[in-house]
Parts: C-alpha cells; sequence; structure tokens
C-alpha cells in the first residue's frame, strides 16, 4: 500500500525568536512533522540550529521532529539531536565517509537513520543502505537557503528511488521525501514522480491566508497527484 503523503515544514523561515509559539502554530495547522535544517556553515554556507535550540522547542508541541543534518561530520552530534527530541536523523551521503555504520549507529540510539541526497548525486548511492533508513530524501534545491526555485530534473531521480524502494520490498516501511522549492506549482510534479513527504518552507509561510490554509492546498494537491 503506497505510503501516505505527509506535509511537512521546514523552521527556517519562522520567527526564531518564539519558536515554541511557532512549531505550535504548525502543529494546529495540520502539519505531519517538522524539519529542523541543521546547518554547520561548512557542509553548507549557513548556520542554524544547535541541538538546544531543539530542546527548547520540543515541549511546545507534539508532532515528530527530524532533523535534516547538513552537517560535515554528522557522526559527531547525532547523540545529541536525539536527546534533543529528534526521532529521526536524516544524513546527507555525501558526508559520510562510512555512511552504513553511520545509520547503523543512528538507528541504535533508538532514533530512524535517514538518507539525503543532493542534487548531483545518483540514486545508486544509496542502493546499499535502503534496509538501514525510514526515509529517503531528495533534494529539490542544492542545499543551504530556503526560497530556492525547485530542480524539476531531480523527478527522475525521485522516480527512480521509488522504484528501488518498491523493488526492494520496502514500499510499506520507507519514505520518500522532497525538499526545496515545494509550492503548489510543484507539488504534484514531486508526489507523481513518488515522493509522499514534501517539505514546504516559504510555501508555508507566504500564504497570505495563513498556515492551515496552505497545508491543506498542499496536501489536498498532493494526493490530487497520486489519486
Ligand atoms: C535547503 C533547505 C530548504 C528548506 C525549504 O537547505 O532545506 O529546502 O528546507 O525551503 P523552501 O520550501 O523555502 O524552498
Amino acid at each position: 500500500m503506497a505510503r501516505p503523503i505527509q506535509i511537512a515544514p521546514s523552521v527556517l523561515p519562522a520567527d526564531f525568536s518564539k519558536l515554541g509559539r511557532e512549531v505550535a502554530a504548525l502543529e494546529a495547522a495540520g502539519v505531519d512533522l517538522i524539519q529542523w535544517d541543521v546547518m554547520d556553515g561548512q557542509f553548507v554556507p549557513n548556520l542554524t540550529f544547535g541541538p538546544d535550540v531543539i530542546a527548547s522547542a520540543r515541549a511546545h508541541c507534539t508532532v515528530p521532529f527530524e532533523a535534516h543534518l547538513m552537517v560535515l561530520t554528522p557522526d559527531v552530534m547525532a547523540q545529541q539531536y536525539v536527546d534533543a527530541g529528534c526521532s529521526r536523523l536524516i544524513v546527507h551521503a555525501e558526508a559520510c565517509t562510512h555512511l552504513h555504520r553511520t545509520l547503523g549507529n543512528i538507528n541504535s540510539m533508538g532514533a530512524r537513520g535517514a538518507v539525503a541526497l543532493n542534487p548531483a548525486t545518483p540514486a545508486s548511492a544509496i542502493e546499499h543502505v535502503l534496509d538501514l533508513v525510514d526515509l529517503v530524501l531528495v533534494m529539490t534545491v542544492n542545499p543551504g537557503f530556503g526560497g530556492q526555485a525547485y530542480i524539476p530534473t531531480m523527478e527522475p531521480k525521485i522516480a527512480r528511488i521509488r522504484a528501488m524502494i518498491d523493488a526492494a520490498g520496502l514500499a510499506d516501511d520507507v519514505d520518500l521525501e522532497v525538499d526545496g522549492g515545494i509550492g503548489p506549482a510543484t507539488i504534484q510534479g514531486a508526489a507523481a514522480a513518488g515522493a509522499n513527504v514534501l517539505i514546504a518552507g516559504s510555501a508555508l509561510y507566504r500564504d497570505p491566508a495563513g498556515l492551515e490554509h496552505a497545508v491543506t492546498e498542499l496536501r489536498g494537491l498532493a494526493e490530487a497527484a497520486v489519486a
């Protein structure tokens, strides 16, 4: 059975001076989980959330947290992000010398490991770790900043990874996530290609009708694309 459509925000566009209220508002708007874009200023030219920031927001909502670790050394701080309340850690294949070991270590911490691929990285990079993850993230922008344009040439890669997941007999166990430039004009292409977890930042926060309208609209568009 196809994995359900999930709409999840990137917290990047939120007001960082009131993150507790921001995550509560996201939960009230109907998001399925919240993604924290963790950036170290080295893997990507931006710097964002340490584990203490995430821990401070944890008590303000009940939806799952996932940390998208756009960092050079995910092994060094993985446990701290688990301790901060993230139930999934997404590491970049490009940042892991020993990706198989890193994912296994995360799973041993009581969180679920997941793997992200930058636009230039081929789907084959995750061929031998699908049994260690509950999600594969296909970046539809080059990581580091919100508000970038969706890269439509990622859609064949999304489809290939969906086929890999299904061929491995993991269709009921592994989600396929996309992140970057997801909005009303792009979500249907990504969902039709095989993505079922859709990350949106700008599209949620720039909707003049508010967060709940944006979440509901994106969910409806994605579900219509796979109906
Ligand atoms: C890139 C970030 C963004 C963010 C979503 O490193 O990961 O993709 O989550 O940004 P929008 O939805 O504004 O493109």
